[in-house]
């Protein structure tokens, strides 16, 4: 007791929920000093407490060391909100890396070893959209169509927001991951992707800051790209890449992009970090189409791993990565997204005999 890491458990809906257990079970099998707690979220929560996230959810999170979530079809989305805005969890990794034995629609996928980082906290995702009458009394004009925005007729706005603090902070942890990347052998280089070719003045300034950034890490390589020059060359050669800087709507679409490079969504994990606080949930959604009992639990798994490695289990999660990355080379049991037939728990299994 005393140094336990105590983890706030969230396993979300649908067939998110089967991947969870099966993670957690597996987790359960390192003997790890965890402290897990799970706190009423979602439709239990409205069941036992009248609301989605109760206070005591809220609480539960401030009194923790880390999160992990399994995925929201809605009804735990006010607990994602505060574990990203509410934590102020800015920087969203998203690691993308080829594996011996994982699916690829590439004909030469070896090599591949990126990793998004994604703003996760502005953006279009400040979510602030209204009715475009609404802007009449703004005079706001369009400078493509040249008149006033609210004359483009009966419709609706959203605002992009992009402010300086929200660059710098992301933009460090970019480089600051490159350079513990590189220290292991990577090349050592971020990759900024915008259109600041058109919106000059909000992901120009993403660019400009990231740019001015660059200019503390000269150990670091950097480039800047249009963004849609980088989704071409993603898919094209993703092997170019190392770390990758992205405002946070773009990230949220091209790492499910980057996901199917490498095993699809099934593998994708991911981790939220802020200054003193971080989430894990992988970068798929809560799948209510697949069988529940034969889900690749492996994103949920490989969230684990970079939670255990936040948590300073190093050495516990590199093996539960190790010990993933050998049932895939074996080529069985693996779920049926990677062409097998086995069952969530029967691949978990064989990760734990792995270990
Ligand atoms: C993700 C998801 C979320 C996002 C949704 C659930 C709000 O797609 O984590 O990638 O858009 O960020
Ligand atoms: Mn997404």
């Amino acid at each position: 007791m005393g140094s336990a890491k105590r983890v706030v458990a969230i396993p979300g809906e649908d067939a998110a929920a089967e991947a969870f257990a099966a993670t957690t079970s597996l987790l359960d099998g390192l003997s790890l000093d965890l402290d897990w707690s799970y706190p009423p979220v979602g439709a239990a929560a409205i069941q036992t407490h009248g609301e989605p996230f109760p206070p005591e959810a809220r609480a539960a999170i401030d009194d923790s060391d880390a999160a992990l979530f399994g995925a929201t079809s809605g009804a735990s989305a006010g607990a994602l909100f505060y574990l990203r805005w509410g934590r102020e969890t800015f920087a969203n990794v998203r690691p993308t890396r080829f594996a011996q034995g994982v699916g690829s629609p590439l004909t030469r996928p070896e090599g591949i070893d990126l990793v998004i980082v994604r703003e996760n906290l502005e953006d279009l995702y400040v979510l602030s959209e209204g009715a475009l009458q609404d802007l009449a009394p703004l005079g706001l004009s369009s400078a493509t169509w040249q008149k006033p925005v609210a004359d483009l007729g009966p419709g609706a706005y959203a605002l992009k927001v992009i402010t300086e603090r929200g660059c710098q902070r992301v933009a460090r942890f970019a480089f600051e991951l490159a350079r513990r990347r590189k220290a292991q052998g990577q090349v050592g280089k971020v990759t900024c992707a915008t259109k600041h070719n058109l919106l000059f003045r909000t992901d120009g300034l993403f660019h400009e800051v990231a740019q001015h950034v660059a200019g503390e890490y000269q150990d670091i390589e950097f480039e800047a790209l249009i963004i849609d020059d980088f989704a071409n060359r993603l898919v094209g050669r993703p092997q170019q890449f190392d770390v990758v800087l992205l405002p946070n709507l773009y990230g949220d679409v091209l790492s499910d992009a980057a996901a199917a490079l490498a095993g699809g969504l099934g593998l994708a994990a991911s981790g939220c970090y802020g200054n003193d606080y971080a989430y894990f949930e992988p970068v798929h959604g809560t799948a209510p189409d697949l069988e529940r009992q034969r889900v690749n639990p492996t994103a949920t798994i490989l969230c684990a791993a970079m939670m255990l490695e936040y948590l300073e289990f190093g050495e516990a999660a590199q093996q539960l990565v190790a010990a993933v990355e050998r049932v895939y080379a074996r080529g069985a049991p693996l779920t049926p997204d990677q062409g097998g037939s086995a069952s969530t728990d029967e691949f978990c299994d064989a990760v734990a005999a792995a270990i």
